[in-house]
């Protein structure tokens, strides 16, 4: 008889975005002749960037003749894409990370879901709540979580990331073993300071502990005084692997790549306390279970490292975080508290005391507008919602407009 792993049943039903989207059909088919803003899942409705394309075009003209056509290519990435990453992305800020410690992927979500792969199933764990569930759900599948209950998975170190402090997690006061750390956060929109940053990174140091941190969003940091990496801390190298996505950053949500930097450094313990190297061990993941990306999605991705690919990049940024600025406004109008959306994609907006799920359902019913419920990213999301910059200026304006109109009546 085949028997499941049952740590899946401890999960709710379906993915956060999934359950959303669900929702959202329904609504369309109970409404048909109701046009739908979509501001929930962060994703890109900007085309990919003019040398973007050109590259993605050479790619594949390369792949059709015989003398520069590619098969299998190495799994970590094509080396001129991660010395492109590596010096436009890192040195120029002073971060000293190698071509060879970068692995090209098809997106921060997998790797930081598969990541946890790495480490036994004994470790402590601590999570931001709220959260993006991806780091979430991948523990639990592994079997490193109890039960669910009260809003939380047993077993895991929940730092509240709550309103009184900025969004900010405090430092566990118990050791812990992994830490998840996302600025500029997802879902909050909150940016952590170079001293902030670096209180972390003394925790690690101290307690022989590693930072997950995902940087999907540094690419929106607007003030210059705000680190985008991890890497720009003194000693984070030993003790931190960062995440990156093209996806928001270059619209890549459809064409798909990211990539993940796993220091040489960069320490993980046997049982009995000798030194294994995290790179090495990603690198064994990666070679066994990934074939790489795809040729003309690379020459695509490293066309975005291209002088005109930077300039093109940060102009589709900006377009969306002027879509933030109507945002944020709409909602001080209103009188809604909230962060976020000044360096990063995501506006956090407090209910109010409205439970989460029946703000969504009220937008949805009668703005025809949708968001993303803070429940959905834990339970410290339970009275925010977290509306998001993409889409066009038209209709982020039309979207306020009926916001405006909805919950000024109430
Ligand atoms: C989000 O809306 O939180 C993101 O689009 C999800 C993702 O990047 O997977």
């Amino acid at each position: 008889m085949i028997t499941a792993n049952e740590n899946y049943n401890k999960l709710n039903a379906s993915y956060l975005f999934a359950d959303i989207a669900k929702r959202v059909q329904l609504y369309q088919e109970s409404n048909p002749d109701k046009e739908v803003i979509r501001l929930g899942i962060g994703d890109v409705t900007l085309p990919l960037p003019p040398a973007v394309i050109q590259g993605f075009k050479r790619g594949v003209d390369e792949m059709s003749q015989d003398a520069t056509f590619r098969g299998y290519g190495p799994e970590q990435g094509y080396l001129f894409l991660r010395q492109a990453i590596a010096a436009v992305d890192f040195q120029s800020r002073g971060a000293d990370i190698d071509a060879d410690e970068i692995f090209v992927s098809d997106g921060a979500k997998c790797d930081t879901g598969n990541f946890q792969e790495l480490f036994s199933n004994n470790i402590t764990i601590a999570i931001p709540d709220p959260v993006y569930p991806v780091y979430l759900d991948t523990n639990v599948m592994a079997g490193r979580t109890g039960g669910f209950k009260d809003g939380r998975y047993q077993g895991i170190v929940y730092m509240d990331c709550l309103k009184e402090k900025a969004f900010m997690p405090d430092l566990p006061d118990a050791p812990v073993d992994l830490i998840y750390l996302c600025f500029p956060n997802n879902p909050t929109g909150a940016t952590a300071t170079r001293d902030q940053l670096a209180a972390w990174v003394d925790y690690a140091r101290e307690n022989k502990a590693l930072i997950l941190f995902d940087a999907a969003y540094e690419a929106f940091i607007r003030d210059e005084n705000l680190p985008r990496s991890i890497y720009e801390i003194p000693g984070a190298k030993e003790v931190a692997v960062e995440f990156r996505s093209l996806s928001k950053t270059a619209g890549f949500t459809g064409t798909r790549c990211g990539f993940t930097v796993v220091p040489k450094a960069c320490m993980i313990y046997t049982a009995n306390g000798s030194k294994l190297s995290l790179h090495d061990m990603w690198n064994r993941r990666q070679s066994t279970k990934f074939n790489g990306v795809s040729y003309p999605v690379q020459k695509a991705a490293e066309a975005v490292y291209s002088q005109e690919g930077q300039a093109q990049i940060k102009a589709n940024i900006d377009y969306y975080l002027a879509n933030a600025r109507v945002v944020r406004q709409t909602m001080t109008e209103l009188g809604f508290d909230h962060v976020g959306g000044e360096n990063a994609p995501y506006i956090w907006i407090d209910g109010n005391g409205r439970d989460s799920w029946e703000f969504f359902d009220l937008l949805l019913d009668k703005a025809g507008v949708v968001c993303t419920p803070g429940q959905g990213f834990g339970r410290c999301g339970a009275q925010y919602i977290r509306i998001s910059a993409f889409n066009s200026p038209e209709n982020v304006a039309k979207a306020m407009a009926r916001v405006k109109d909805v919950l000024k009546k109430r």
